[in-house]
Parts: C-alpha cells; sequence; structure tokens
C-alpha cells in the first residue's frame, strides 16, 4: 500500500470510477456518502464490474480492490487520516463550500481538497475557506474510471505546492493530470468539445450530413488521430517540417503562434517516452502501430 491516504467524498458517477482507480493503484481509500452504505458498496462493485469485463483488470484484482474498500457515512472518519480528499458532491456551490468547511475545521490545513467539479471556478469555491491554499480543481473525465485525463487547476489562493502534489498524487493512481494554468470555463478540453459540438450542430442543421455522418468522421478521421496525438501534434505531422513550415507552404510567414506552438511540439516530442517516439519518425511509426491496433479491436482490419 502507498502512503497517501486518500478519501473520496461523495460516491456518485465520478466519486465510484476514481475511487477505484486509487483502489486498483494501493492506496489507502476510504469512500464517504450520505446515503445508505449498501447503495455505495453497490456502487463501487458495480464499477469494478465494469472494469473487470473490459479487461482493465483481472477478476483477482477486482476482488482485492472490493476487500481493501473501506466505506463510511462519518465525515470525520473519512477525513480524519486522509492526505487527499477527492470531492465529488453534486454540482451545488454552496453544497462544495460547506463540505470544505466542515473537513478543514476537522483536519485544518492538513489535507488537500481536490473538487471533481466541471463548472465552478476553484477561486469561487475557495472563497470563505479557512485554509483556501489547500483547495483545488482536479476534473476527471466520463467515464472516470477509465478515462486517465484529469485536469488539475488552481485557485488564486491554492499554493504551488499542493498544485504539484495533487498531480503527483493522480498520477499514482494511473491518471494523466494536465495543468489548467488559467480559471476559465470549461478548463482546457470541454472549451475545445463544445466548439466541435457547436460546429457538429451546425453541420447537421444545414444539412450538410447526417448526425451519423458527422460522427463517423470524427471516429475515422480527426477523433483517431487526437487518440494518439492530440490536437497540436497531429497538425504539427500533417506538414513536413511541422507548424514552423505551414504558412511557407501557402506562401505565409509562421504566426506567433504557430512558432509558439512549434517549440511546444518539439519539447512534447523530446518528454515522450521513448516506446512511443520521441523523433517526428518515432512518433509517426507508434501512431500509425496504433492506429493499426485501435482498427483491429473494431474488427475494420
Ligand atoms: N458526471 C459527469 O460526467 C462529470 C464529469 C466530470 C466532473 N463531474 C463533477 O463531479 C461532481 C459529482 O458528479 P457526479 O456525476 O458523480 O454526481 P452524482 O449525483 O452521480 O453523485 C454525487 C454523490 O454525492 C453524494 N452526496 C450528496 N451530498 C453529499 C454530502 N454532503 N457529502 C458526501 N456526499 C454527498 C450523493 O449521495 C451522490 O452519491 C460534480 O461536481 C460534477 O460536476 C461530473
Amino acid at each position: 500500500m502507498k502512503d497517501i491516504k486518500i478519501a473520496l467524498v461523495g460516491s456518485g458517477m465520478i466519486g465510484g470510477g476514481l475511487a477505484v482507480n486509487a483502489l486498483m493503484n494501493d492506496y489507502p481509500t476510504i469512500i464517504y456518502d450520505v446515503i445508505d452504505l449498501n447503495k455505495v458498496r453497490a456502487t463501487i462493485q458495480n464499477v469494478v464490474q465494469i472494469m473487470v469485463d473490459a479487461g482493465a483488470i483481472s477478476e483477482e484484482k477486482g476482488k482485492e480492490v472490493l476487500a481493501n474498500a473501506r466505506y463510511t457515512n462519518d465525515l470525520e472518519e473519512a477525513v480524519r487520516d486522509a492526505d487527499f480528499v477527492q470531492e465529488c458532491v453534486p454540482e451545488r456551490i454552496e453544497l462544495k463550500r460547506s463540505v470544505y468547511r466542515q473537513i478543514q475545521e476537522i483536519r485544518g490545513a492538513d489535507v488537500i481538497i481536490a473538487s471533481s467539479t466541471s463548472a465552478t471556478m476553484p477561486s469561487v469555491l475557495q472563497e470563505d475557506a479557512l485554509y483556501p491554499e489547500t483547495i483545488l480543481v482536479g476534473h476527471p473525465y466520463n467515464p472516470s474510471y477509465l478515462l486517465p485525463l484529469i485536469e488539475v487547476c488552481g485557485g488564486t489562493k491554492t499554493s504551488e505546492e499542493n498544485t504539484q502534489k495533487a498531480m503527483e498524487i493522480y498520477k499514482g493512481m494511473g491518471k494523466v493530470p494536465v495543468h489548467c494554468k488559467k480559471e476559465v470555463p470549461g478548463f482546457i478540453v470541454n472549451r475545445l468539445s463544445w466548439s466541435a459540438m457547436d460546429i457538429a450542430k451546425e453541420n447537421v442543421m444545414n444539412g450538410v450530413c447526417s448526425v451519423e455522418d458527422m460522427d463517423k468522421a470524427i471516429m475515422y478521421g480527426p477523433g483517431m488521430r487526437m487518440a494518439v496525438t492530440g490536437q497540436i501534434l497531429t497538425l504539427s505531422l500533417g506538414v513536413q517540417g511541422g507548424l514552423r513550415a505551414v504558412a511557407a507552404k501557402y506562401g505565409k510567414e509562421p504566426s506567433e503562434s504557430d512558432l509558439v506552438c512549434a517549440d511546444g511540439v518539439d519539447e512534447e516530442i523530446a518528454n515522450r517516452p521513448e516506446k512511443w517516439g520521441n523523433t517526428v519518425e518515432g512518433v509517426e511509426k507508434f501512431r500509425d502501430k496504433m492506429f493499426a491496433e485501435i482498427l483491429k479491436a473494431q474488427g475494420l482490419l
């Protein structure tokens, strides 16, 4: 078992998934909710079964997760030893703030509180808190038990140390944390999803394509690429010479954003583990292998 102790506060769709991730990765984990604990147990059992059925964990690991899970209706018991609380209560600001107040009355500043909120900025959550420096957002993506993304966003009063600690704890949970450095609605990636949804609806409503063809166009084109190389690296791979060369292709000078993104892509490629490719050629080779794997899994190859 790891040293860091985790408490899940709220065990619905998101809390249940993240609790299973913490348990799978050997964090001592306690799950708190205000509802009947048999219901909470059933949620966790259900998530474990989904993970086993999906082939994400073995049956044996599933049994281990269930054996190690602890449950309580007592908030004090949940947080008195915790180093890290993942708050997953409904999206009501006053409810979230009152939960933080209760936790901080018990634990002072000794516990990081990460909110799963999709909609509330961390500076708003930490208003009137006893120890605002310990409160931040750790926004997961549904289904939280399988999708690795966590967007970590601190408020104006969150300490940098706590933000970095949270990122490390999430890595230990098998998640992929990204740092959202500014408090913007939708954090990093829902902004992109919302824009994509707006255009998708526009295409459908203007008769450009059916709903089904809109979805196929994403799934078998940009969606597949982005699963392997994201938004910016994908576009960079589209032109020999990367983003510095795109403008020249159209007889223009590269823009400031082309140059900033090109430098970022160089850094991103260099940071990739060797097996994912950490040169342009290596990334392309890995990408093609992944495409073949995805297509085989879908029965299309
Ligand atoms: N559902 C999503 O797709 C999604 C994605 C990312 C983030 N989020 C965010 O995660 C948070 C939780 O969402 P959800 O979809 O899991 O909600 P949910 O309704 O499925 O679960 C909420 C849980 O909190 C419990 N709860 C209510 N009051 C409580 C209290 N005072 N103390 C402890 N537990 C309490 C409820 O009994 C329930 O089990 C929200 O802030 C939401 O915005 C949701």
